[in-house]
């Protein structure tokens, strides 16, 4: 990035207070000195290396590996194949719940998909590993490969996303259609995204009979240990999993991988620690992807350019033997108003992995389409973009009536335009150029995405000296998780920072539920909150009953807790430090503990979303299509910013991730061999520096008093919503054509 912009502090800092503080990463120093240890830095004495030998076609069998061959090999300890692999428990294609996704541990010869695991070879070194596992030399009995949309029958998946409905109706759209004086009807395709955190899926294994302690890199510890432990029936206790620092997540790592628990199976067949590390390659497959979409809108409005209809079709992929549909529909339910609204589905089954969670599952890829399909009616009506948009945002949530619990969007497009300079934006196409001659546009998208709570515990301990301790297993995936997390709970004890010992990232601490969804702030900040009130109004109880404190008599509910003293809310004269209280009344520590969870009856009385506008400026290339996105404005509310460096960083990255998908990112499948053919970073293009010349992201103020106590909505994947729509809009806009296939290449521009 060219430019960034100053950390603006979201709110003025009250004394005493972490919260809301630009604080920098707590971990950042180790990081940048190489001293953060990921889970592939860990060598327990007497580790072996394992290496996947991948199947290379799509469908079939294996018919044959020379197992012997491997195993000859100087240095191998170990082949593992269906033929050896330790028994399972459970078998990896059973489904319990819609969360338990069926994994590839060598369970038979049949192959699903190009890239799954057929063989695990288990050296010496990683080298002798590497050599062995291409001398297996595997024959295949190969069936035709069923890749892309079209190669095989629809039909319609029973729910999409997790547990969704796949039709939705409300009103009548045909009639709102019919009754339309301006129509548009537009079909968008997104291609297959793979997985690239800079670390991969990694794992250190080792088996003490039936204890199993693992290096691994999660985004849920709690799913993984109870995953894990089902699979080989042992204790959830007996599994211990240390996840200190992800090289990023995503989503991939959000529920334990096949390769993962191969690690796992390998070190139990050779009774010997093993890490097991997925090459780049390796990723493309058996760690989930984001699904190709098809999606048709088509809207209708009215003489006066409000929405009479929203019907939003989707079609999908999923693997030939697991379902997720990538839910990319949902986001036209709670966005703009219209009195019909319909969403639909249809997919189809592929010799692929299964598609699974990827940064903003279902909004990024469902705003892309609705955005433009919202920005090409704008245009049909003969409204600007941003007036067509503040005509037909919803109020409430269309479909169900319900309020939102807060809702600031007017507020992102007027200080997102503001910023960006939109107004006395013309029209018409192909009217703006630069200095170079070169074609200038503007375009915007609406940026949304769910306030969404998983559950999650926290412990807190305040000990006699005036320190505290608080523990909980949160996972940070890079984001700054824990940075935020500790301000939260020094607020939570009434100390600084420097007071406070935040041990996070390991199993064995309290379940903090899952970093996903951008819920785990909201998740992990409320236990945490719990925790540190729960030791307050302990300690408070000590202090207030006892006639030597000058809290005497004070009433819980009239004693503030800071800078590590409790103080009387009537008379902030009269306080007494922490020290004082637990030193004279003989108790060594106090002990607390909280959960965080979404209140019900909140979410059945409101709709809980973060929104955003996002602006973008593109500039092509007349002759040669070549195009850049030269600036992003985004403004974005999300209820309280605990940490506003660490919220803008994500913003960034996830305005950065929309370009990826507006015009860089796309997987390259062979339709007959079923491999993906670009599976490293250097032909799976992702923006770098260049391609994101100048970003600024506005964190526009908003108080939720109903999302949770603490006000805190999710960060994490809205900036990738809005920002694709947004470029694809002002690709149109700079050249006037509609390029309804992503990412947009400079071929589309000029052959059209
Ligand atoms: Mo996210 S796709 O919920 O890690």
């Amino acid at each position: 990035m060219a430019e960034t912009q100053q950390i603006v502090i979201a709110s003025p800092r009250r004394h005493g207070s972490s919260i809301g503080q630009p604080l920098t990463r707590r971990d950042g120093l180790l990081k940048v000195t190489g001293e953060a240890r990921y889970a592939a830095d860990n060598h327990p004495r007497g580790m072996l290396h394992a290496v996947l030998a991948v199947s290379s076609i799509a469908r079939g069998r294996v018919s044959f590996l020379d197992v012997a061959a491997a195993r000859a090999h100087p240095g191998v300890v170990d082949v593992m194949t269906p033929a050896n692999r330790p028994p399972l428990a459970l078998d990896p294609d059973a489904k319990l719940h819609p969360f338990m996704f069926r994994l590839d541990l060598l369970q038979n010869d049949r192959v699903r998909y190009a890239g799954q695991p057929i063989a695990v070879v288990i050296a010496e070194t990683l080298e002798a590993a590497t050599e062995a596992a291409a001398l297996l030399s595997p024959r295949y009995d190969a069936e035709p490969a069923r890749i892309g949309l079209d190669s095989a029958d629809s039909f319609i998946p029973s729910t999409i996303g997790v547990g969704s409905p796949s039709e939705v109706q409300h009103g009548d759209v045909e009639a709102g259609l019919a009754a339309a004086e301006y129509r548009i009807e537009a079909t968008y395709e997104t291609p297959a995204q793979y997985h690239n955190p800079m670390e991969p899926h990694a794992i250190v294994a080792e088996w003490d009979s039936d204890r199993l302690t693992v290096d691994t890199p999660s985004q849920g510890l709690a799913w993984a240990q109870e995953r894990i432990a089902g699979l080989f029936d042992i204790p959830q206790d007996n599994i211990h999993i240390r996840s200190p620092f992800l090289g990023g997540g995503f989503g991939s790592k959000g529920l334990i991988s096949g390769p993962q628990v191969l690690g796992i199976l390998a070190a139990r067949l050779v009774g010997r620690p093993v890490k097991l590390v997925l090459r780049r390659d390796q990723m493309y497959g058996p760690v989930g992807h984001r699904a190709p979409t098809r999606q048709t809108l088509r809207l209708g409005a009215d003489r006066q350019g409000a929405l009479t209809a929203i019907h939003h079709h989707m079609g999908t992929a999923t693997s030939t033997f697991d379902d997720f549909f990538e839910p990319s529909v949902q986001v036209s339910h709670a966005l703009y108003a219209s009195p019909a609204i319909a969403t639909s589905a249809e997919a189809v089954r592929l010799d692929t992995g299964t598609p699974l969670f990827m940064r903003a599952p279902g909004e990024a890829s469902g705003s892309v389409a609705l955005e433009s399909a919202i920005d090409e009616m704008a245009i049909a009506v003969g409204m600007d973009p941003l007036d067509f948009r503040l005509r037909n945002y919803a109020e409430a949530e269309p479909i169900s009536g319900k309020p939102f619990s807060s809702k600031a969007l007017r507020e992102c497009y007027a200080q997102g335009a503001a910023r960006f300079g939109w107004a006395g934006r013309p029209l018409a196409p192909r009217q703006m150029r630069d200095e170079n001659g070169l074609l200038v546009g503007w375009g915007l998208g609406t940026a949304i995405f769910p306030a969404i709570m998983f559950q999650g515990k926290a412990r807190a301990v305040l000990h006699a000296d005036g320190t505290g301790l608080v523990e909980i297993g949160a996972e940070d995936m890079g984001q700054g998780a824990w940075t935020a997390l500790a301000q939260i709970a020094a607020d939570s004890l009434g100390l600084e920072l420097e007071q406070l010992e935040f041990r996070a990232g390991s199993s064995d601490l309290p379940d903090a539920g899952i970093a996903g969804g951008s819920g785990h702030t909201a998740t992990a900040g409320m236990a945490i909150h719990g925790a540190g009130a729960d030791v307050i109004a302990k300690l408070a109880e000590l202090a207030m009953g006892d006639a030597r404190s000058p809290l005497f008599g004070a009433d819980n509910a009239g004693v503030l807790a800071r800078g590590g003293r409790l103080i009387r809310r009537d008379d902030e004269s009269r306080s007494e430090s922490y020290t004082d209280i637990l030193t004279r009344t003989g108790v060594a520590e106090i002990e607390g503990r909280g959960s965080g969870a979404a209140d019900p009856a909140a979410q059945d009385a409101y709709s809980m979303h973060a929104h955003g506008a996002v602006f973008a400026e593109v500039k092509v290339d007349p002759d040669l299509g070549q195009i850049r996105a030269t600036r992003l404005v985004g403004a974005f509310a999300a209820g309280t910013i605990i940490n506003p460096r660490m919220v803008q960083s994500q913003y960034y990255g996830g305005m950065i991730w929309g370009v990826s998908f507006a015009l860089h990112e796309q997987a390259v499948l062979d339709h007959r061999s079923g491999r993906v053919m670009n599976s490293n970073l250097a032909e799976y293009h992702v923006p770098v520096n260049v391609d994101v010349p100048s970003l600024e992201a506005i964190l526009v103020d908003e108080s939720d008093p109903y999302v949770n106590a603490l006000g805190i909505k999710g960060v994490g994947e809205i900036g990738v919503t809005g920002t694709a729509g947004a470029i694809a809009n002002a690709v149109w806009h700079a050249t006037g054509v509609r390029v309804r296939r992503f990412p947009i290449t400079l071929e589309q521009l000029i052959g059209g």
